[in-house]
């Protein structure tokens, strides 16, 4: 499918079928996230895919909204905060890889820039979630092409999911994304004009 026309097909389901889902779809969900772009190519986002009646019970208890659990699958999209430690691998990696050749990048010293300039808690958390961000939205397009619905849902109680999937300290969920066969066919949703959007040209 055209990328255009998975934009253009996505909506927010929020009703599934509750037929199964094979695993080698889930697996290429999870792919699709593998391939974003991360800052420092850190790759901070990690993934629980729900999937037992009895964790899909627990988890709705944990949000508002009960379409989450009744998808046959939930993905829990979480971020690891320990990313930034393995900053100097990755870079090492990228300038391996010949991504910054001939750029200014390929001299400098990346590390102890990071080190120079360092990001508040607050910073950090909010870069971490831009970059998983990215990472779930590859998973929502590339649902589009396998028949799939997603939604994205952040309504949900923080610590109750975390302890419900047994994710430590260093772990943060950003999104559950339910995902399952539509049992719904919406109409697009509203979306402000494009000349709202773009501000200007200078
Ligand atoms: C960051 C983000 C958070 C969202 N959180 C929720 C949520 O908690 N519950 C929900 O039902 N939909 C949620 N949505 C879905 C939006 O309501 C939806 O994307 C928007 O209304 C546009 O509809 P569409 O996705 O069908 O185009 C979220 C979407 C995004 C991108």
């Amino acid at each position: 499918m055209e990328l255009l026309d998975a934009m253009k097909a996505r909506r927010s389901i929020r009703k599934f079928k509750s037929d199964p889902i094979p695993e080698s779809l889930i697996t290429q969900l999870i792919e699709s996230a593998r391939l974003a772009p991360s800052g420092s190519n850190i790759q901070p986002t990690r993934f629980v895919v729900i999937k037992s009646d009895e964790a899909r019970r627990q988890l709705g208890q944990a949000t508002p909204l009960p379409f989450v659990s009744q998808a046959p699958v939930v993905i829990a999209c979480c971020v690891s905060t320990e990313s930034f430690g393995g900053l100097g691998t990755r870079m090492r990696e990228l300038m391996e890889a010949g991504a910054f050749t001939d750029t200014p990048l390929e001299k400098m010293d990346t590390e102890s820039y990071a080190k120079r300039n360092p990001m508040d808690q607050a910073t950090a958390e909010a870069y971490l979630r831009l970059n998983a961000a990215i990472a779930i939205d590859h998973i929502t397009l590339r649902a589009i092409d396998l028949g799939l619905g997603t939604c994205w849902v952040m309504m949900f109680d923080q610590e109750k999911v975390k302890q419900i999937l047994g994710l430590g300290e260093n772990y943060n969920v950003v999104a559950l994304l339910p995902v399952g066969y539509p049992d719904q066919n919406p109409t697009s949703r509203p979306r402000i004009e494009l000349s709202e959007i773009l501000l200007k040209e200078v």
